[in-house]
């Protein structure tokens, strides 16, 4: 079993790259099964969970090659094989296997996706789409079945504003007939990337980044080239991390406005945040201001960083109050930040942060993803040696982090 070993209190500093976002290569990749030529991605970020995908991708039959950060996918040979392997099942957008088997195949057969656990994560809204679409769906033995004799465009209306159930309907709808009309659509910036790929491929797509989508299918879509965009979620993890260990670390290869959200909360705290075309510098300093954070879909505070900004808040003088209004249980890093001697109690979905607190080093777990990159910031400002057991959850989203976090001066090993 890998660990991870930080030893804390050193300020990071320095420059660091920003890898493609790990939640736009998740879904291009099997959106390239629609069509029905070679697509090329680039700027993918080299992470497990991308690695599960590709190997998704070959067991389906696709000749896939990976050259540093770019993927050819030729899909051209592609069979409709049912996927509800342990693969399919550990991996949260394998969801996005039915929309695209769906599109390509007009059936599916895909296990229930699996993923970080925070709570509930129902796909009720993915199905509500496909079912518009004209898909029969039915569960069956831990899978999810899918048929369309026939896909037609549609208007629906999305009860919950989901990131997931907006790509999956846009990839079954690329190849239907007709126009679908996504009307409470998210509008997180790798929708956006998403419709820039669909669109490439020949769909036609209308308001991406908006919260109503028009998509026209098309009844067969080709290969094309394209450039993932930065993953916001990495850069705002080194930003934090530069913030709370007092440092000078500008994040290269973003793009500023999809920060928004965290330069504005840095800067309310007394955080020196600059802002250049495609970096941003972050300058910490002793005595930062207590702040409340409220999750929300996009352009709102993303949940995805409201844990690595816990660890950040408890360095605060102050009481803050961070909550999270997607999941409903996306606290389980608090029990190991209270190993490190942070004050913090949790009642529903808020959690209150006595700030002030010295952390200091000791032997935690990651549970979830961000909840491990929460115990990374932690680990980074604490004084003494943290020892982070779990790691295999911050591989699945954070690429070369020990090699970054070194380049920037931190002592952090992996044993
Ligand atoms: N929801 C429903 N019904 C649905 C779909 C969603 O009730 O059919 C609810 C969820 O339970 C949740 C809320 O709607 O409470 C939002 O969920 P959403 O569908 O937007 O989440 P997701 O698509 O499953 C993606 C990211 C997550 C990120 C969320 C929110 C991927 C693979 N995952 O999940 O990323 O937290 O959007 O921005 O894109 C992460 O990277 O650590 C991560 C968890």
């Amino acid at each position: 079993m890998e660990k991870l070993m930080i030893k804390g209190g050193r300020p990071l500093y320095g420059h660091v790259p920003i890898s493609g976002a790990k939640n736009s290569a998740l879904a291009l990749i099997p959106a390239t099964i629609l069509a029905e030529s070679v697509t090329v991605i680039e700027n993918l970020p080299g992470i497990r969970d991308v690695q599960v995908f590709e190997e998704i991708l070959r067991r389906l039959g696709a000749e896939v090659i990976r050259d540093g950060d770019t993927l050819r996918i030729d899909g051209r040979q592609l069979r409709n094989l049912p996927m509800d392997d342990s693969s399919v099942k550990k991996l949260r957008a394998s969801y996005y296997l039915m929309g695209a088997m769906l599109g390509r195949f007009g059936e599916a057969v895909v296990g229930m996706p699996g993923g970080c656990n925070l709570g509930p994560r129902p796909i009720d809204q993915h199905i509500k789409g496909f079912e518009a679409l004209g898909a029969q769906v039915v569960y069956k033995d831990g899978s999810i079945h899918l048929t369309a004799s026939h896909l037609k465009g549609a208007r629906i209306y999305l009860d919950v504003i989901s990131v997931g159930a907006t790509i999956n309907i846009m990839l079954a709808a690329s190849r239907a007939e007709g126009v679908t009309v996504i009307e409470n659509a998210a509008k997180e910036p790798e929708i956006i990337d998403v419709a820039t790929l669909l669109s490439s491929m020949g769909a036609r797509i209308k308001g991406a980044g908006t919260d109503v989508i028009r998509i026209r299918g098309k009844r067969s879509l080709q290969g094309c080239r394209h450039s993932i965009i930065p993953d916001r979620i990495e850069a705002g993890t080194y930003m934090i991390a530069a913030a709370a260990t007092v440092g000078d670390v500008t994040v290269e290869n973003v793009i500023p406005l999809h920060l928004e959200p965290l330069s504005a909360k840095l800067r309310e705290m007394g955080i020196t945040v600059k802002e250049s075309d495609e970096s941003l510098r972050v300058i910490g300093k002793e005595n930062y201001q207590a702040v409340d954070i409220k999750t929300l879909p996009y352009p709102g505070f993303p949940t995805d960083l409201q844990q690595p900004f816990t660890s950040l808040l408890i360095q605060a003088e102050g009481t803050s109050l961070v909550t999270d209004n997607i999941y409903v249980s996306r606290f389980k890093h608090v029990d190991e930040l209270y190993r490190m001697g942070a004050d913090i109690r949790v009642e529903g979905r808020t959690a209150r942060i006595r700030g002030g607190s010295s952390l200091h080093g000791a032997t935690v777990r990651a549970t979830d993803l961000r909840g491990g990159a929460a115990l990374v910031v932690a680990g980074l400002a604490a004084t003494g040696v943290t020892e982070i057991i779990g790691v295999d959850h911050i591989d699945r989203g954070y690429e070369n982090l020990e090699k970054k976090l070194c380049s920037l001066g931190a002592e952090i090993w992996r044993v």
